[in-house]
């Protein structure tokens, strides 16, 4: 088990009026995966932008390895590979030239730069594309270039923000597996994701959010058990909203149908 490599205690975050996370703790141990599955607006990308010290909480602390991230950040922020929701790319690098810069960013030397890159590229296939611009490049390949980029200095902690966001099946399933070979090699992952389903296949811990609030949190088993007699999914839809699809769409198509002049 060991020492969590990384703790919350007591986050909560205000945006003025608004209260985007409400007193969450967590710690997440070498070899975990803590999930964290909430609907559009909960306060996933909140919690990920306050554990990697991009947001500061209005109350509570963040803890790696014990001791506050303000301490020493530089020192923090070579630990993790982030991945956020929607990254920041300079269009105009081609994908190598962007991991080139990374890499130097973390002091990787060249040579270990060259080998891990090409290793990643060819195996998320993103090779043949490494010389195009990432202007050019889909979503999903977007996706996987920041993956990789994140995980390149052979980080402890992997923090994920909506990692399968654009993925085809064949890449989500490869991120998945990349993923759950890291954390046995007992890197702790922090992810996020609006889909229970990718959540429960590649966690060990999930933590429920509803506006801002855990509703539901702990070891994915006893999660699946404690839920006894119906699915995960029926009582994840239970937890977050409850809403009547159905009569939303019709009034949604109904206001698009409507004559437009
Ligand atoms: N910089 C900000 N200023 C004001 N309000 C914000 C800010 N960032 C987030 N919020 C609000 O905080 C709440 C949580 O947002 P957050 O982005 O954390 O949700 P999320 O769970 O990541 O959503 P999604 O699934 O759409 O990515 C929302 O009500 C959002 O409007
Ligand atoms: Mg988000």
């Amino acid at each position: 088990m060991g020492e969590p490599i990384i703790e919350a205690r007591g986050l909560s975050k205000r945006y003025g009026a608004v209260s985007a996370v409400r007193d969450i703790s967590f710690s997440i141990r070498p070899g975990e995966t803590l999930g964290v599955l909430g609907p559009n607006g909960s306060g996933k990308s909140t919690i990920v932008k306050m554990i990697t010290g991009l947001v500061e909480p209005s109350r509570g602390l963040v803890l790696f390895r014990g001791v506050r991230i303000e301490a020493d950040q530089a020192c923090y922020k070579r630990s993790f590979g982030y991945v956020p929701e929607q990254p920041d790319l300079y269009g105009f690098l081609t994908g190598w030239e962007y991991l080139d810069l990374v890499a130097t960013l973390r002091e990787i030397p060249p040579r270990i730069f060259r080998e891990k890159a090409a290793a990643m590229l060819e195996g998320f296939t993103l090779y043949p594309h490494r010389d195009s611009p990432i202007a050019s490049y889909s979503k999903g390949m977007r996706q996987r270039i920041v993956l990789i980029a994140a995980l390149m200095h052979d980080p402890e902690l992997l923090v994920l923000d909506e990692p399968f966001s654009g993925l085809d099946v064949t890449s989500a399933l490869v991120t998945r597996l990349v993923v759950e070979l890291l954390a046995a090699k007992g890197k702790a992952v922090f992810f996020s994701s609006p889909v229970l389903e990718q959540v429960e296949k590649m966690c060990t811990h999930l933590v429920v959010l509803k506006r801002g609030s855990v509703v539901a949190s702990g070891p994915i088993g006893e999660m699946q058990a404690g839920f006894a007699g119906q699915s995960l999914e029926a009582g994840f839809m239970q937890l977050t909203e409850q809403v009547d699809a159905g009569r939303i769409a019709e009034n949604i198509a109904a206001a698009a149908l409507a004559p437009a002049r």
